[in-house]
């Protein structure tokens, strides 16, 4: 088999800034390109190459997002359900991971745990390892829903966003990817007890002393921003978890999104990862909505999974044929 430098994407820290921008332009662009029915406008730079697409948990978007965009930029896919491998009856992590890298060039993973065992499988140089969802991070999620805001918006430096909900492994990301943009500001509010990781936030508001932007986080409904950008949910039942409190629809029920939140900010938009529960995190009324593009931002979960398998062969990019500045689609979505 041919080697080909490979970049492992398990944590938003594997990008550099550059790396986290044009991933997300090149996300945009993609999108772009489909809304502009430019066929010619990518080829098949992924050709003869082939993904493992292993999910051990739940999913619908993620899942397809990333076989859909292997089969667009010309690879193929293998998938693998929770019980499929070895790993089940005791075969090591870097064992499966030296294995696989033989046979395949990409390895997207949804996993139960932390990232050690991504970081295991990825104890090897020549498959790409992307996580599509450990329990801290949901790395991908985040990259989309910059690519969702740059379609919108044309930028994302300088954004202000209000994220109301579980500080889980989508707000983790958020908060790691927006903390690194220019000017931009995170306005979480999260229910008592269900915040950002202490981990998370440090990291985070290191990273937005640097870059100029504000992660902020309070654990009430009393004081709200205004004139935000964008109001951000995810369901309350994050994929893969239980809460031990059986009140803790009680410590969520402040914390729905509703009408009311469009007060103060009315020309906000609405984003949700998606899956959603009615009546629960949001009302039917935002959600389907016109200030809502949680559909769009699911649709944009497959032009970024593009990018970022571009970006895990090295920059594969290289070889698409033309590509629409991110800007040309601004004020869509
Ligand atoms: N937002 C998200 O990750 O959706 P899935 O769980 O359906 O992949």
């Amino acid at each position: 088999m041919k080697h080909h430098p490979v970049r492992h994407l398990i944590s938003l820290d594997d990008l550099t800034d550059d790396d986290l921008r044009e991933v997300v332009e090149r996300g945009a662009q993609h999108a772009a390109a489909s809304d502009a029915a430019t066929s010619g406008a990518v080829d098949r730079p992924l050709e003869g190459l082939v993904a493992g697409i292993y999910f051990v948990k739940t999913s619908t978007r993620t899942r397809t997002a990333f076989s859909t965009a292997m089969l667009r930029l010309g690879g193929t896919i293998v998938s693998y359900g929770p019980g499929d491998l070895q790993t089940n009856t005791g075969e090591t992590n870097e064992d499966t991971g030296r294995v696989l890298s033989r046979m395949l060039d990409l390895l997207v993973a949804r996993t139960a745990g932390d990232p050690g065992e991504m970081r295991q499988w990825a104890t090897q140089n020549r498959m790409a390892v992307v996580n599509a969802m450990s329990a801290d991070e949901h790395p991908t999620q985040a990259l989309a829903d910059l690519t969702t805001l740059t379609r919108h918006f044309g930028r994302v430096e300088g954004l202000r966003l209000l994220y109301v909900g579980e500080g889980n492994n989508t707000a983790a990301a958020l908060a790691l990817a927006l903390s690194r943009c220019p000017g931009a500001e995170l306005h979480l509010r999260t229910p008592p007890g269900y915040g950002l990781s202490a981990a998370i936030l440090e990291r985070s508001r290191r990273q937005a002393a640097r870059s100029g932007a504000a992660v902020l986080e309070r654990h009430d409904m009393d004081v709200l921003p205004g004139g935000v950008d964008a109001i951000y949910t995810t369901r309350w039942q994050t994929t893969g978890t239980v809460k031990p409190d059986p009140r803790w629809r009680e410590t969520f029920a402040p914390f729905q999104i509703t009408d009311a939140l469009w007060e103060h900010s009315p020309r906000a938009v609405f984003l949700h990862d998606l899956p959603a529960h009615r009546g629960e995190e949001v009302t039917a009324d935002v959600l389907d909505g016109p200030m809502s593009i949680a559909f769009d931002q699911a649709e944009n979960k497959m032009y970024s999974a593009m990018a970022v398998l571009e970006w895990c062969r090295a920059g594969q990019w290289q070889h698409v044929d033309g590509g629409i500045p991110a800007t040309a689609s601004a004020g869509r979505t």
